[in-house]
């Protein structure tokens, strides 16, 4: 097994526990100590849901929330969009979307982990809620069609990925041309080497794995994105933050005379 086979069934163990804890009412995920982390000055993200959003959702729900912003209150969400969650946890942002969205649009869920699946399921039926889906797999290998999807939305799940320039070839594949991204993650200050990262936190606490914010600015140009931003909002540890990332899929990368990057030729992680 490879190192990024191990750290990814770290991940994916870590947040089946927190999905059980919550499924079983032993506390939120969080409580269970194996979320994002940060330094624990701060609140990681989980009160950046204003009081109208809680009240439209499952408690269950709302105690599952993971992340580290409101990627809801980021992207703009139209009535019939069809609406991509990566790593959708307890599915609180994949609710939220689909009663934005409307009747005539989706939203999509996309996680790994059989357990949040499974408590994403049961929220979104507690919540009343007929437009929204939950598939099984990993955000490196988006299981839905090209050009299908207007907007992509992420809690705190990229920086937990083994692969991120796979992520962003699959971000840009799904959405149409003109599609949106609007991202919650964890991002580092350009002056933090990986190691300097990694002495805040742990990977499975959304913390080693994070990219720079110029890491995060390149990797999104080269996969084709433009009208890009990378905005920090609140300190998790010393030098990294919760980020707002947005950006536009104006057209292919091939039209920009980059590379396509196949799946057998993706390596590395950032
Ligand atoms: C920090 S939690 C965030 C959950 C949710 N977005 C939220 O805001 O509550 C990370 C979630 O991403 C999922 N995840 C992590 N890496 C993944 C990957 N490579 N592919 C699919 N899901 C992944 C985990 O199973 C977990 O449910």
């Amino acid at each position: 097994m490879t190192t990024s086979d191990s750290l990814r069934d770290e991940v994916r163990r870590k947040y089946a526990e927190a999905a059980i804890a919550v499924a079983e009412g032993s506390g939120c995920g969080c409580g269970s100590g194996v979320c994002c982390e940060g330094d624990g000055s701060e609140d990681f993200g989980t009160s950046l849901y204003t009081v109208e959003q809680r009240v439209e959702l499952p408690d269950a729900a709302a105690l599952a929330s993971l992340g580290c912003g409101n990627p809801t209150a980021v992207a703009e969400l139209r009535e019939g969009d069809t609406v991509l969650d990566l790593g959708s946890g307890g599915g609180i942002d994949v609710i939220l979307s689909a009663k934005r969205v409307g009747p005539t649009g989706t939203a999509y869920g996309l996680d790994m982990t059989d357990e949040m699946l499974a408590l994403a399921q049961r929220n979104a039926r507690e919540a009343g809620i007929g437009n929204a889906h939950f598939l099984k797999g990993v955000i490196e290998q988006i299981p839905l069609p090209e050009d299908s999807v207007d907007v992509v939305i992420s809690n705190c799940v990229i920086n937990l990925s083994v692969d991120k320039p796979a992520v962003r070839t699959e971000i840009a594949r799904v959405l149409k041309p003109g599609g949106r991204i609007g991202i919650s993650d964890v991002v580092a200050e350009d002056r933090l080497t990986p190691e300097e990262r990694a002495e805040r936190g742990s990977y499975v606490g959304c913390i080693a794995g994070a990219l720079s914010k110029g890491e995060y600015e390149a990797g999104l140009e080269a996969a084709g994105f433009e009208q890009l931003s990378v905005e920090f909002t609140h300190r998790v540890a010393d030098g990294m933050h919760g980020a707002i990332v947005k950006a536009v899929k104006t057209r292919a990368p091939e039209a920009k005379g980059l590379p396509v990057i196949h799946a057998a030729a993706r390596a590395g992680c950032c």
